[in-house]
């Protein structure tokens, strides 16, 4: 791999890493993964050690089980609840069917959604969040930018690598332009758990009145399980999930995330544990860097925080590459659309690793 692109992999890649700058992965604290530093659910790794011989069946191909928990969880009919590898492979197979002519990604955002829709044969507009404007939504350019020739609407809520959310009561606005408009909204909340107003922020209770709109949920992150691969979307056009169906792979989530997932979403004290741990966190980071010099932070409704270097003389990459040498792992920001060679992105892992890294990096901008 050149050595150029090495910065801006997926925030998971830590082989990858590993294998570059010679690092044994366990050593690395990984400030670009966006994981929960709480690591696998105890109930988790309970469940699955309890039923190893589960390996042996296949799972149930309607997933009617683990549909129903995550129905429970997340107050919608089981109905309207289809299962994948990751959310991946649900931003991937939402797209492939959907097969936008032209979307509208909100920006800068996950790469993956601007890869699949070119990937779909369709051409994607970015709408750009502002620095200036704090990356937050200007609903109003928005809703001009959206007009009948929009096909998709994509928005990540809370935003990656932004860290900002946009307010459910505007979203309730933006489907009812885009369903005027006959547009899909697909709204990414793979970081919504993490935010202290998920109730003000989740889309999941407009999906019954819009059939437009399609949420996409991950496990990876708030459940600490990204080798686990299980997402889910949320949708009340059930012809469009049984269009997902028909061209879903079979079985597509194996049978530990089955498992994994039939347990944690019912596991309230691991949520309540990481909502205390990264509420507490999130400020006690956002304060001391408010305080720093050269550096701009963003507000953040999610595990992770955006910021810009303000010092003339230092890169994002430069400081990638200073943090390595300490064996700590943040994401150079510097590929994403609207962005640049100034940005970058780290996550929330535990207080003393959060120490560690606010310390590290006061001595590269100061
Ligand atoms: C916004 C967003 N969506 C989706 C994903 C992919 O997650 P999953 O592991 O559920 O496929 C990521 C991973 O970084 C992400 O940041």
């Amino acid at each position: 791999m050149k050595k150029g692109n090495l910065h801006t992999l997926h925030g998971g890649d830590l082989d990858e890493i590993s294998r570059i700058y010679g690092i044994d992965k366990k050593d690395i604290l990984n400030f670009s993964g966006n994981v929960n530093p709480l690591g696998l659910p105890l109930s988790v790794k309970n469940a699955i050690i309890n039923n190893p011989d589960a390996a042996v069946n296949y799972p149930d191909v309607s997933y009617v089980e683990l549909r129903r928990a995550i129905g429970e969880y997340t107050g919608t009919d089981h109905e309207h609840i289809v299962v994948g590898n990751g959310s991946t492979e649900l931003i991937s197979l939402f797209i492939k069917i959907t097969a936008p002519k032209k979307a509208l990604i909100v920006s800068p955002a996950y790469s993956e959604y601007l890869n699949e829709v070119k990937l779909s044969g369709g051409s994607a507009e970015l709408f750009p969040l502002r620095d200036e404007e704090e990356f937050r939504l200007n609903e109003e350019r928005l809703i001009t930018a959206v007009t009948d020739d929009t096909d998709l609407l994509v928005i990540c809520n809370p935003n990656n690598p932004t860290g900002t959310y946009i307010d459910c009561a505007v979203i309730k606005k933006l489907l009812a332009h885009c369903k005027e408009t006959g547009t899909y909204v697909m709204i990414d909340e793979t970081y919504v758990e993490f935010s202290d107003r998920e109730k003000n922020v989740s889309a999941i209770p407009l999906a019954k009145e819009f059939k437009n709109l399609f949420v996409i949920r991950g496990t990876s992150k708030f459940f600490a399980c990204p080798g686990l691969r299980l997402g889910y979307g949320i949708c009340s056009d059930e012809g469009l999930l049984e269009r997902i169906n028909k061209c879903k792979d079979p079985w597509s989530v194996n049978i530990f995330a089955e498992i994994a997932g039939r347990t944690m979403f019912a596991d309230r004290e691991y949520a309540k544990r990481t909502l205390e741990l990264t509420g507490r966190e999130r400020k006690r980071i956002y304060a001391a860097l408010k305080e720093f010099k050269n550096i701009h932070v963003y507000e953040s409704q999610s595990n992770f925080f955006l910021c810009r270097i303000e010092k003339e003389d230092i890169t994002s990459t430069q400081i990638f590459e200073e943090l390595i040498k300490d064996n700590i792992l943040i994401r150079d920001a510097s590929d994403f659309p609207y962005l640049g060679s100034r940005y970058l992105r780290f996550c929330i892992l535990d207080e003393n690793s959060n120490t560690l890294l606010l310390n590290s990096l006061k001595k590269c901008i100061e």
